[in-house]
């Protein structure tokens, strides 16, 4: 075979923070996600198709995909090559189901392949992470990391990057409902407290140490019990209407846990079995009525695979 001249690339929709994680723990979904292809071209240029394509920029230093895909030509000490990236956005922004991970994740996944697989898929991190730093002033990677890796990931630490893929239960599914309306992630971290009193820390941290162990012994009770968050759910909620109704419908449709997905307006829980999963998206999506928000709702078993390599030429 000769050498490619273009990659065509998927990485899917994640779920982040999980409750207890906040900017440290996602998982990866297996709704739906952004497609993005790369190719050598004589020029750098970013084009945007898809339902959400004309809502975001364009040009090379302000697209996720492009931002993502420069910091890691930097990197790998290409940056003399020029690319064409066609986006094929399929995901809403704002939406909390880490929309512009899923560009970022899909470029440098693509590109890399295009290059030969200079790097494993777990050093494509850092440089989708400067796609989220262009989107939302944060180069946060609990939204990249699944996106890129599937299944459920940890991000140990941050300076250095320290992640770390954890198994989950076969029995594990999600429900994550999208109500109509758009949150930026910068707004919904710009309202957190930067202290927190160390009281709110033990409970978090013995929470997020709990959700850890719940998932390697597949002990879905002890799951539940951990997923509450002390940091951003208690000053996110009133940027999303009928939250509190809405965690209660699924609380009451058998959810083992149910919280904000990532900074919102998406709201994720997660059950034993699928059709409970079903149930539960149905509950949401009937509560968002009653306040006046149409939903998405989306059921799924936790993604395993990650972003991966469409189409080759
Ligand atoms: N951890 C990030 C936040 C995720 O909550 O701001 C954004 O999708």
């Amino acid at each position: 075979m000769g050498k490619l001249t273009s990659v065509t690339a998927f990485a899917p929709a994640t779920v982040a923070n999980v409750s207890c994680g906040f900017d440290i723990m996602g998982f990866a979904i297996d709704a739906i996600g952004d497609r993005v292809t790369v190719a050598y071209a004589d020029a750098n240029t970013v084009k945007v198709t898809g339902p959400y394509g004309h809502l975001i920029p364009a040009a090379w230093e302000k697209n996720t995909a492009s931002v993502a895909v420069q910091a890691y030509l930097t990197f790998i000490q290409k940056s003399g090559l020029t690319f064409s990236i066609s986006l094929e956005k399929n995901m809403p922004l704002g939406s909390g189901m880490g929309s512009s991970a899923s560009s970022s994740a899909a470029a440098v996944f693509a590109v890399n392949h295009l290059l030969g697989d200079v790097l494993s898929t777990k050093e494509l991190i850092p440089f989708a992470m400067e796609g989220e730093r262009v989107a939302s002033g944060s180069a946060h990677a609990d939204n990249v990391a699944p996106s890129l890796l599937g299944g459920f990931v940890l991000i140990r630490s941050y300076h250095p990057l320290d992640i770390i893929t954890v198994t989950s239960p076969d029995e594990l599914f999600c429900a994550v409902v999208h109500p109509h309306i758009e949150l930026h992630t910068s707004d919904a971290r710009r309202i957190l407290q930067s202290e927190i009193p160390i009281g709110d820390v033990i409970k978090q941290t013995a929470n997020t140490a709990g959700f850890m162990v719940g998932l390697l012994t597949e002990d879905y009770s002890l799951l539940g019990r951990s997923m509450s968050d002390l940091l951003a759910e208690p000053k996110r909620t009133r940027l999303i209407p009928g939250f509190d109704e809405a965690k209660q419908a699924a609380m009451q449709a058998g959810a083992l846990g149910c919280g904000i997905s990532g900074s919102g307006p998406s709201i994720f829980a997660l059950s034993k079995g699928m059709s409970c999963a079903e149930e539960i998206a149905q509950a949401i999506k009937k509560s968002f009525l009653k306040v006046g928000l149409d939903s998405e709702a989306f059921t799924s078993s936790l993604n395993v695979k990650g972003a991966f390599v469409v189409d080759s030429k």
